[in-house]
C-alpha cells in the first residue's frame, strides 16, 4: 500500500503519482476520473471555493474571480489575488488549496490518508520558489519528504529503461527547462540546465489567440480581446484547436452566439509560421544548455520529451532535425514528472519505515540543495533565459 505520492505541480495542469504495489508507479485519477488536474482555482465567495475542472469551466463565467497559472508568481512574494468579493490571495495560499485538492483526490483514490509527498519544482526555481511551495504544502496539511527539480524527476521516471546522457526537454504549460544529465540506474546527475520560465504552450496559445481574434475583426466581428468573458472563450477555444493541430492539418475555431457567428479556419503549417519564433527560443536554449554541458548532440544517448505541448509534431520534428533520431517518448509527456516523484516518495516511505531517520521536515524544502543558487535574485526581476549549470541533482 503507498504511503506516499509524487505530486506534479504545473503551471496549467497538475498530476499525481503513487507505487501502489510492486516497483511502478502509476497517475492517480483525481474525482472527476481525470489524470490531469487542471491548477485553476475560482473564488466565488467568502467560503465557495471551485479548484480544478470545475473551476477552469467556470473561468468565461467568472474571468474576474479565476486565477490561472498562479506558480508563475509562486516565488514573488509580492504577488497576490484580489477577488470581486473583497478577498485577496496569496500565491501560497492559493497553490495550497490545488495542493489540498490533489491530496483529498489521492486519498480517495487509493483508500486511505495521504499526507507525505514528494512534490516537483521548476529546476530554476530559487530559495523563494521553493519556501513557497513547502509553505503551500504544510498548509494543505501535507508532509513534504523532499522536493525534487522536475527534470531530474523525469529523468528518474524515464531512466527504469536504460542508462547514459539524457537531455530532457520539457515544454509545459507555462515554462519551458531543458537539462543534460547522466544517469547511471536510477541515479540522474544533471550536468546542465536551463530554461525559459515565460514560455509554454500558453504561449503558443497566445499567438493563435491574435491571429483568430485578428480574422474575427476582419470579418467585422467584436473584439475578443475584451479582457472578460469572450476572451477566456478565445483562449479555451485556441487551446482546443491547438490541440487538434498536433494530430489535424487543418481545423477551425467558431464562434456563436448572438446574431451572427464567425468561422476561422487555421492550417497545421500556418500555426507553425506563427510560433516559429517561439520554438526557435527552445532550440537555441537546447544548444546552449549542450554547451554548457560540454557535449555535441552525438553524444546523447537519449532525447525524452517531457510536459504537454512537445506533442505538438512541430517539437518532434525539430528535436529530429538536429539529433538525428527520433526522441524517447516511452513515458506520457505529461505524466513521467509525477511518475518519477512518486518513484522518489515510495523511497522515501519505505526508508521512515526502517531503521534510518527522515530528513526531518525543516530541512526538507532544501533536500539535495546544499549549495545555493547564483543570480535568482536578478533573475527573478528578469526572469527571462533562466540558467544553471551545477552538479546539484535536486
Ligand atoms: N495534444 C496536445 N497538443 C498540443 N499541446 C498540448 C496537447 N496536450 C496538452 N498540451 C499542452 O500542454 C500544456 C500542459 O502541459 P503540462 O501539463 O505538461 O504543463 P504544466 O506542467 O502545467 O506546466 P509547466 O511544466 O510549464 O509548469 C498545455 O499548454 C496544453 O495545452
Ligand atoms: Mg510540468
Amino acid at each position: 500500500m503507498a504511503a506516499a505520492i509524487g505530486i506534479d505541480l504545473g503551471t496549467t495542469h497538475c498530476a499525481m503519482a503513487a507505487v501502489r504495489s510492486g516497483d511502478r508507479p502509476e497517475v492517480l485519477w483525481n474525482r472527476e476520473g481525470d489524470l490531469l488536474t487542471p491548477s485553476v482555482v475560482v473564488f466565488q465567495g467568502p467560503g465557495r471555493i471551485l479548484v480544478g475542472k470545475t473551476a477552469k469551466h467556470a473561468t468565461k463565467d467568472l474571468p474576474g474571480d479565476c486565477v490561472e497559472s498562479v506558480k508563475r508568481h509562486l516565488d514573488d512574494p509580492g504577488w497576490s489575488f484580489a477577488d470581486s468579493h473583497g478577498g485577496t490571495h496569496s500565491a501560497v495560499e492559493i497553490t495550497a488549496l490545488i495542493l489540498r485538492r490533489l491530496a483529498e483526490d489521492a486519498t480517495e483514490t487509493l483508500g486511505h490518508r495521504v499526507a507525505d509527498a514528494v512534490i516537483a519544482v521548476p529546476a530554476y526555481f530559487d530559495d523563494a520558489g521553493r519556501d513557497a511551495t513547502g509553505r503551500a504544502a504544510e498548509l494543505a496539511g501535507l508532509n513534504v519528504l523532499r522536493l525534487v527539480d522536475e527534470p531530474a524527476a523525469a529523468g528518474i521516471a524515464f531512466s527504469t529503461s536504460g542508462s547514459g546522457s539524457l537531455l530532457v526537454y520539457d515544454l509545459g504549460g507555462g515554462t519551458f527547462d531543458v537539462t543534460v544529465m547522466n544517469v547511471e540506474g536510477a541515479d540522474p546527475r544533471v550536468m546542465a540546465t536551463s530554461g525559459d520560465r515565460d514560455l509554454g504552450g500558453l504561449d503558443f496559445d497566445e499567438r493563435l489567440m491574435r491571429h483568430v481574434a485578428a480574422e474575427v475583426r476582419k470579418q467585422t466581428g467584436p473584439d475578443l480581446f475584451d479582457g472578460g468573458r469572450r476572451q477566456a472563450e478565445l483562449r479555451e477555444k485556441c487551446e482546443q484547436a491547438r490541440h487538434a493541430l498536433s494530430r489535424a492539418f487543418q481545423t477551425r475555431v467558431f464562434f456563436g452566439g448572438g446574431d451572427r457567428s464567425h468561422t476561422v479556419e487555421v492550417s497545421r503549417e500556418r500555426f507553425e509560421r506563427m510560433t516559429k519564433g517561439l520554438l526557435e527560443r527552445t532550440a537555441v536554449g537546447t544548444e546552449e544548455v549542450l554547451g554548457e554541458a560540454g557535449l555535441a548532440w552525438a553524444q546523447i544517448d537519449r532525447i525524452l520529451l517531457v510536459g504537454g505541448s512537445t506533442r505538438m509534431p512541430m517539437v518532434r520534428r525539430m528535436i529530429e532535425r538536429r539529433f538525428g533520431s527520433m526522441p524517447d517518448t516511452s513515458v506520457n509527456p505529461d505524466e513521467a514528472v509525477a511518475l518519477g516523484a512518486a518513484l522518489l516518495a515510495a523511497q522515501g516511505a519505505n526508508r521512515r519505515r526502517g531503521p534510518a531517520a527522515v530528513t526531518p521536515p525543516s530541512a526538507v524544502r532544501s533536500a539535495g540543495r546544499e549549495k545555493p543558487r547564483t543570480g535568482t535574485e536578478a533573475h527573478r526581476r528578469r526572469p527571462r533565459a533562466v540558467r544553471r549549470r551545477d552538479g546539484e541533482l535536486h
